[in-house]
């Protein structure tokens, strides 16, 4: 038998723009989401834009008695600054009273809501004036979350500010994933920048409004694993780890930003605009806890015909195709349950063992539906075996001596995933859209609720 430490946390996490539907209603205004969708909607897989996603605006009470059955202590998910401040000033009293309720009844439920400010989902009226590359972004978050804590403070005491700060950036400023889809290394950079600094203005507000309870991050990290020993695939390791994982750890964490980083950009005229006290404010406003999502390792080799100074991070690290590799074939992405061990002892080395939970971990498959056995119910053997192997690295990780206090699935009920729509689906219970946006427990649900009253199996 496998057991947890005491007070260990169970539970899902999911966000505001994938669950909430109402995307344009209840004073909510338009998010880059939103627009997006408006504007190109064949982006989107089966046209399915954040309108409906899975109602918990309306069904929230019966999700927390859902997530009550299947014994989960907490939950994370996150607010809508655009929902919350419409306009970026003015507070949305309906949201307020929304917010307010619903993270009333996990509590009186048993389930502790751990609060995020930021999951990709940047308000337009922000977006008009230029997003996260515009400096006053950091400033209007800031503000923002200075308003959660105030309205919010007294009943949740977990929060953190973003969600995975390298996606928005990438997707939005490499790939082509997220609005405004622009392909640019130096904007991105300027992007990551202000994010961290978004961050830390808002960890600063934390303090200044005194709440109760305790800041952080949520992070994924990819742990990059080198194709052999040879300095330069070991440099392209380097930089990939410091790209996708020290770029934002150091800094929030350690307080500040890696010397090496500073060095790769400035030799490839790509260091960002900082202000004069940046750095002590990064120094100044650390984070008590750390949210990691762990769903892929990277595999890396050094690049064969890399650009200088770099145009895109392909040319400091290119990945390969690892041989021994096991993948998710529903929905194509490496399955490494090792490299979870290898973040606790990160975690535990390399970061003061700062307190850390996994904060997302999962397995989206495509058509799910094909997996409904007899009794109608969704028979996801896959996700078990993937969520036992994990926890089964983890909990070495802890033995080890590794500081990590909760495990997090991705996701409670099935929910809409941005472009990618509802093709992949990671919930506990299955949503379906025909149907009035029933949820029905999976297999997986019914394990999860025997570890969870075993903390352990
Ligand atoms: C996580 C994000 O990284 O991946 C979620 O935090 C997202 O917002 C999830 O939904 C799954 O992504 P996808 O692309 O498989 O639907």
């Amino acid at each position: 038998m496998i057991k947890f430490p005491n007070d260990f946390l169970w539970g899902a996490a999911a966000s505001a723009p994938q669950t909430e539907g109402h995307s344009s209603r209840n004073g909510k205004s338009a998010t880059t989401w939103d627009k997006w969708f408006e504007l190109a909607p064949e982006k989107f897989n089966d046209n399915q834009g954040p309108e409906n996603t899975s109602n918990t605006y309306e069904m929230f009470v019966e999700d927390v008695v859902n997530m009550r059955k299947i014994g989960m202590n907490s939950y994370r998910t996150s607010i809508s600054w655009a929902r919350l401040l419409p306009d970026g000033q003015n507070l949305n009293d309906e949201a307020v009273n929304f917010y307010r309720t619903y993270f009333q009844t996990m509590i009186d439920n048993g389930i502790e809501p751990i609060i995020n400010l930021f999951h990709f989902d940047m308000p337009w009226w922000l977006m008009e004036k230029g997003g996260w590359e515009n400096r006053e972004s950091v400033d209007d978050f800031a503000y923002y979350a200075q308003v959660a804590f105030e309205q919010f403070g007294d009943l949740v005491h977990r929060w953190t500010t973003f969600n995975e700060p390298t996606v928005h950036i990438e997707c939005g400023y490499l790939y082509g994933y997220h609005y405004p889809a622009v392909v640019d290394l130096r904007r991105a950079i300027q992007v990551g920048y202000h994010t961290l600094m978004a961050h830390v203005m808002a960890v600063q507000k934390f303090h200044q409004v005194n709440v109760d309870g305790q800041i952080g991050i949520i992070l994924n990290v990819l742990p990059a694993y080198s194709r052999s020993d040879d300095a330069k695939d070991l440099g392209a390791k380097a930089i990939s780890d410091l790209l996708s994982s020290r770029s934002f750890l150091d800094p929030v964490v350690l307080g500040h930003v890696p010397n090496e980083l500073v060095k790769l950009l400035k030799r490839n005229e790509l260091l960002p605009e900082i202000n004069d006290n940046d750095k002590q404010l990064i120094i100044d406003n650390t984070v008590d806890f750390v949210g990691i999502n762990y769903y892929q390792p990277r595999r890396v080799q050094a690049p064969k015909n890399p650009n200088f100074p770099a145009k895109m991070p392909s040319d400091w690290f290119e990945s390969y195709d690892w041989p021994d590799k096991r993948v998710n074939p529903y929905r194509g992405w490496e399955i490494y349950p090792p490299a979870l061990y290898d973040i606790a002892i990160m975690m535990r080395d390399e970061y003061g063992n700062i307190p850390w939970y996994v904060s997302e971990n999962g397995m989206g498959v495509a058509d799910e539906e094909r997996f409904i056995d007899d009794t109608g119910m969704i028979n996801d053997q896959y996700r078990i075996d993937f969520m036992k192997e994990h926890l089964e690295q983890l909990h070495r990780g802890i033995e080890a001596g590794s500081n990590c206090f909760g495990y997090h699935m991705w996701t409670f009920v099935d929910c809409w995933s941005w472009l990618n729509g509802y093709r992949n689906r990671y919930g506990f219970y299955r949503l379906d859209l025909n149907n009035n946006y029933k949820r029905t427990v999976k297999k997986s649900g019914l394990w999860f609720q025997q570890i969870t009253q075993n903390n352990g199996f």
